[in-house]
């Protein structure tokens, strides 16, 4: 029997249904709330709004759990790779080896990107941000291939998400090139996904580039702890702009740009300015926690706190310690490494942080696996985005297939000025 909840307002009795979620997560389904009562719900933010069901990734908060597709985030972060959880997310199950064979094959087949386009970076400043420089050539891929982005036919659906898969790292890599003025390198069909897009980072055409397995794997980790993370503000942006059915291109475009605000994968740049600020200021950490704390100086403790995690971020601890095997592999001090972890430990053992449950996220210790694999800090959120991309396409394709999808509409409380007459320049005082 279906569950409903009551509503009792101004003397009238409503019925609202209530939905259960595989996990038993409950929601009140207000769809036909204003239908029946003239009300709507507001809810800034939407903290307390569920925009969809889905069956991709489950997270909880509280205790901080994260699966993709029902598989735990640990496990795919010890026995996976990037290529397969991008597979699972995308189609829902991990692949058979011959479907895990085809996948690359073919991903791998598309990462060259037009001969055209390349000119394009001629037009950015050298010292553009890499994140408007992603966010321009993905939308731009939209006026390369006119012909097969239908976004409700399967067949452009399929092709348009074998390009954004592998291009990204290659729009990613020359930006990175722009940004030196060195030149640009051709994508390898020898290399693996992650493979391909550090010697396409750090090769030069007159040298052999050899590439360090700890930096490959330590990449293709972090790539699968950014893979998805449910409804956040990137996703979210990316099913709205969908959902108007605008194709993939300029709809993973829009997550790409949401994706760069410091309050989301932004952060992780911001991070490592915050370690350096502390680490040139003579590392004291407590004042900086003590300004986190005053909210009349408008700053607060990068990588830490987040709108589900209220207990700990699963990913963070797999990142932590990561980061700790990397730098100690690679024969790298980080003082900006200390420093993070003092500044956790301060942190969480300070009363304001404890209280309001904000515990370091995968921003975080990100940033130090990045830096000492010689990743820029302005590249920082496009790796972030070249993780992200799979659930990006995993949530525009449910998005697209789900009957109950409508297109993103919220409405609002006015609190405007009521009507007015219109009042002629010259009268105006
Ligand atoms: N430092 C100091 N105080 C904080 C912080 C912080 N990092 N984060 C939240 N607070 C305080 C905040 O001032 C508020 O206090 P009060 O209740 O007294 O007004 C309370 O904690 C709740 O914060 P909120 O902003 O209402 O929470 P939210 O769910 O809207 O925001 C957040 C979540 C992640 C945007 C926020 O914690 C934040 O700004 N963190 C720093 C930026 C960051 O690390 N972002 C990465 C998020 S994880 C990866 C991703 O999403 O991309």
């Amino acid at each position: 029997m279906s569950e409903t909840a009551k509503l009792i307002y101004e003397g009238k009795e409503y019925e609202i249904p209530v939905i259960t979620g595989s996990e038993g997560e409950k929601a009140l389904d207000i769809s036909k709330l204003r239908g029946a009562t003239g009300y709507i719900t507001l809810d800034s933010g939407f903290v307390n709004t569920g925009s969809c069901k889905s069956s991709i990734t489950f997270l909880d908060g509280e205790k901080g759990i994260l699966r993709y597709r029902g598989y735990p985030i640990e496990q795919l972060a010890e026995h996976s790779t990037f290529l397969e959880v991008a597979y699972l997310l995308i189609y829902g199950q991990l692949p058979t080896e011959a479907e895990y064979k085809e996948f690359k094959h073919i991903v791998t087949h598309h990462t060259m990107i037009h001969e055209d386009l390349k000119r394009l970076y001629d037009g950015f400043r050298k010292d553009s941000h890499p994140m408007a420089i992603l966010s321009s050539m993905i939308c731009t891929l939209s006026g390369y291939y006119g012909e097969s982005m239908d976004p409700l036919n399967e067949r452009h659906q399929e092709i348009s998400i074998y390009r954004l898969i592998a291009k990204t790292p290659t729009i990613a890599a020359y930006s990175f090139k722009k940004s030196i003025g060195q030149p640009f390198i051709y994508p390898k069909n020898s290399l693996s996904y992650v493979a391909n897009f550090i010697n396409m980072m750090f090769s030069v055409p007159t040298e052999d580039y050899y590439i360090d397995p700890v930096v490959e794997r330590a990449l293709d980790l972090l790539l699968i702890l950014h893979a998805d993370h449910e409804q956040n503000c990137s996703a979210s942006t990316v099913r709205l702009v969908g959902s108007s059915h605008a194709n993939i291109y300029v709809s993973v475009a829009s997550g790409v740009n949401a994706l760069w605000g410091p309050l989301h994968g932004g952060a992780n740049q911001a991070v490592i300015e915050m370690l350096k600020e502390i680490h040139e200021a003579g590392g004291d950490i407590k004042k900086f926690v003590d300004k986190a704390k005053d909210k009349t100086s408008g700053f607060r403790l990068m990588g830490f706190g987040h709108r589900v995690y209220k207990n700990f971020d699963p990913r963070a601890v797999i990142i932590k310690k990561a980061a700790d095997d990397v730098l100690t592999k690679l024969d790298i001090h980080d003082p900006l490494l200390d420093i993070a972890k003092e500044l956790e430990e301060v942190a969480l053992s300070d009363e304001y942080f404890l209280e309001k449950k904000l515990y370091p996220n995968v921003d975080f210790y990100s940033g130090i696996i990045y830096k000492a694999l010689r990743i820029p800090v302005e590249m920082f959120t496009v790796m972030f985005a070249l993780g992200r991309m799979p659930g990006w396409i995993a949530q525009w394709r449910e998005m697209i297939y789900d009957k109950e999808t409508k297109i993103g509409r919220p409405r609002q409380i006015f609190t405007g000025e009521n009507k007015r007459e219109y009042v002629k320049i010259a009268q105006r005082t």
